[in-house]
């Protein structure tokens, strides 16, 4: 039984590599053209213990702001799944996604355009993507021993925080502006990081949170197991707390950082604490979601994990939704029924804003074409740049925009980024 999860679980993450590339990651081809911003190492990695899995420095890009924008900045989490074991971990640290040794320039669209046309609201802003190199969304801090003997550095809440220190120096801490996005594993991470970053503004500072399809639900697979659950219990255990035993955490509990709601660990285990339903109860910061309720990385890899079905049953409808039967469209609409029921909990809190489209896609702020172009999905009458921006400047009353079910929405292009 546990063996079937174990094999299961690397799929997500080579998909998501894949997948991510296109979005922030750079390439020699993406370096030919387009706003292209160089690699930033953060200085003093090694004392300061923030490290990427393999101990090399963690990475940013920092495109400077400019007129009206030098003192609003954009923080942009990088994403790229999760490792949850000894071996996932070992093999990411190998990679992009664990070791700044593999990192290169990367190309800004969508919400990190500094092109007028594509990105009105945000094109002058100062914008940073950190790169995402630990595997547990920023959250982790502790350490293991790899199979060969060499360390496996669990260090993500190190890195975000001595990564934000770094850009307080070069002048975000002047900010009049500020939003905290990411997409994917990185929207999980602005989730979890919201509240500190609001913290670390004056009042009259508008700070603000943005995640970015990082709305990951605790649903049973087509098998009826937790697979999502599974997943993040690894990663918790293994990244969050491997270096304390209960014992320890419960003597010291005041003194760890703690990155999940305390709220929620007085009353569900830990790994429940680690979803976005759970995380958004304790978020203070003024906040949109934005996410399809019909996610295709969900879909593929919560819904309809490999080894979750029999045969090739679900295989040309997890690749196009187009494709999938009545049958498996309700299946489908049931876990939009539950996305929808998650995120009801937040409807009513004031300043926060819902974008919840019903297109197959994953992520939506940094891709030209869904944030802002002829083929963006529009909900309530508005591309995502639109409805972004007036939540953000508080230009009309409100947006929580919760789509329909599919295929109602005639907006959604097949040739969203899935
Ligand atoms: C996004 O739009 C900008 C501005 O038009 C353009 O320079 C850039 O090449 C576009 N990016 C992609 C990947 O098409
Ligand atoms: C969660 O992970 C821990 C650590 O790997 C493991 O001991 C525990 O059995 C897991 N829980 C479940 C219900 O699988
Ligand atoms: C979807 O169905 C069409 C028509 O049956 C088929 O040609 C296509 O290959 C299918 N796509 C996938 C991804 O299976
Ligand atoms: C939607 O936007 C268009 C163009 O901006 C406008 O003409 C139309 O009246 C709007 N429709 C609604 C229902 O608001």
């Amino acid at each position: 039984m546990a063996s079937s999860r174990e094999l299961r679980s690397p799929e997500p993450f080579l998909l998501l590599l894949l997948l991510l590339m296109a979005a922030v990651a750079s390439s020699s081809a993406a370096a030919a053209a387009g706003n292209v911003v160089e690699l930033t190492l953060l200085a003093g990695a090694q004392e300061k213990g923030a490290v990427c899995l393999d101990g090399s420095p963690p990475g940013y890009h920092l495109q400077r702001g400019f007129g009206s924008g030098e003192h609003s900045w954009l923080i942009f989490l990088e994403g790229g799944a999760w490792c949850n074991s000894i071996q996932s971990c070992s093999i990411r640290k190998m990679g992009v996604y664990g070791s700044s040794k593999f990192m290169k320039a990367a190309e800004f669209n969508g919400i990190l355009s500094n092109d007028q046309q594509v990105n009105s609201d945000f094109y002058n802003w100062n914008k940073v993507v950190i790169r995402y190199c630990d595997g547990a969304s920023f959250s982790g801090d502790a350490e293991a021993q790899d199979k060969d003997g060499s360390t496996l550095h669990f260090r993500g809440l190190r890195i975000w925080e001595a990564v934000v220190d770094e850009l307080m120096e070069k002048g975000l801490a002047t900010a009049k502006q500020a939003i905290l996005s990411g997409c994917s594993a990185g929207g999980l991470a602005a989730l979890l990081h919201c509240n500190d970053f609001h913290a670390k503004f004056p009042k009259e500072v508008s700070a603000k949170c943005l995640p970015d399809a990082g709305f990951f639900l605790d649903v049973e697979d087509l098998s009826g197991e937790r697979h999502m659950w599974s997943v993040f219990n690894g990663t918790v255990h293994l990244q969050l707390y491997n270096a304390y035993s209960d014992f320890f955490f419960a003597f010291f509990y005041q003194n760890v950082k703690e990155v999940l709601p305390k709220s929620c660990l007085a009353k569900k285990d830990r790994t429940e604490c680690f979803f976005p339903a759970e995380l958004v109860k304790s978020i203070t910061a003024p906040t949109l979601i934005l996410n399809s309720a019909y996610d295709s990385w969900q879909i593929r890899n919560v819904v309809a994990p490999d080894g979750s079905f029999s045969g090739q049953s679900w295989s040309s409808c997890k690749t196009d939704i187009r494709n999938c039967s009545s049958t498996q469209i309700q299946v489908l609409n049931g876990f939009r029924n539950k996305f929808v029921d998650d995120v009801e909990v937040v409807k009513d809190n004031g300043g926060w804003g819902l974008f919840i489209d019903s297109c197959f896609t994953h992520c939506q702020t940094p891709f030209n074409f869904s944030w802002n172009s002829q083929a963006s999905p529009v909900l309530g009458n508005k591309t995502i740049a639109k409805a972004v921006g007036d939540w953000y400047f508080e230009r009309t009353y409100e947006v929580k925009e919760i789509d329909c079910e599919y295929p109602c929405n005639p907006t959604c292009s097949s040739q969203l980024p899935t």
